[in-house]
């Protein structure tokens, strides 16, 4: 006989034994008797009072074939109460009276509710846990680059920014030699630029002032928010308004398979107020 075999055997013994435990323990509750202090149904307190009356008549009938003297003595003492069953009782522990109709429901409530938690709690997790792949907050591949290039910059050298909704991102171009000395330089903000061709950066869409949405106006080539008055060049420096700093950007790369721009929307940047301003601004009337 293999251990394996054994071990299955002992498995199966030790489960024979745990049920025929449950069942001695059930059988034996089930036949306890005697007085306890829970609640009586009907039938007991209508058993009870039944018996108490004819224990009344009987003792009536006892008192008419008393001898004279007995009699006698009989009145001269005291009576004693009636025996009553109903107030005999006797203190039982919880073991011993079982499981009440009370006990159970409450019980059951106990269960329903903790299951009722357990699922809020569940559920609640599950909406606040970050979402590892795909979506806002995860690398986002907004497109191939000289596609985009191609998009944005326009003929007479105008700029007319993408908008990627799944990055919540403007996507500008910035000059290769525009960025030294910028408030961006030695940040990983731009990506896909060289051999003359200017770098893309993605700039977050929240207007840093206050959260509102930053549209984009074409005329002026620049960012205006339309909550606060707060604008912004086209490579996102401050210019005017009550913004505390440039707008907000994320970390970019360029995938070296494919040469899709990947923008790291997990990945915010902050830069200050620029002392330097590295495009021009306003270039045509404004839009707010
Ligand atoms: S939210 Fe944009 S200026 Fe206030």
């Amino acid at each position: 006989m293999t251990a394996t075999t054994l071990f299955i055997l002992g498995l199966v013994g030790a489960g024979l034994l745990a049920a025929v435990g449950i069942v001695t323990i059930a059988v034996r509750r089930g036949s306890q008797a005697g007085p306890i202090t829970g609640e009586l149904d009907r039938l007991a307190v209508r058993r009870d009072r039944q018996a108490r009356t004819e224990r009344e008549a009987g003792g009536g009938t006892a008192v008419a074939v008393l001898a004279p003297a007995e009699a006698e003595e009989s009145a001269a003492a005291p009576e004693e109460p009636p025996h009553d069953p109903l107030l005999e009782r006797e203190t039982v522990s919880s073991s011993e009276m079982g499981v009440t109709r009370r006990s159970f429901f409450n019980r059951s409530l106990l269960v329903i509710f903790g299951i009722f938690l357990g699922q809020f709690a569940i559920a609640s997790l599950a909406f606040l846990w970050p979402k590892l792949k795909g979506g806002f907050g995860t690398p986002i591949n907004v497109g191939n680059v000289d596609d985009l290039r191609a998009e944005i910059l326009q003929g007479d050298g105008s700029i007319v920014p993408k908008f990627v909704a799944a990055a919540q991102s403007w996507i500008v171009p910035i000059p290769d030699n525009a960025i030294p000395g910028s408030s961006f330089e030695g940040l990983p903000v731009f990506a896909g630029g060289g051999g003359g061709e200017p770098e893309l950066m993605a700039l977050w869409q929240r207007c840093v002032h206050l959260g509102c949405r930053v549209p984009s106006c074409v005329p002026s080539q620049g960012f205006e928010c339309p909550c606060h008055g707060s604008r912004y060049n086209f490579h996102g420096e401050y210019e005017a308004g009550p913004a505390p700093r440039n707008m907000d950007r994320f970390a970019v790369e360029v995938d070296g398979d494919t040469g899709a721009l990947i923008v790291q929307t997990g990945q915010v940047i902050q830069t200050p107020r620029a002392k330097t301003k590295t495009i021009r601004y306003p270039q045509g009337p404004s839009c707010v």
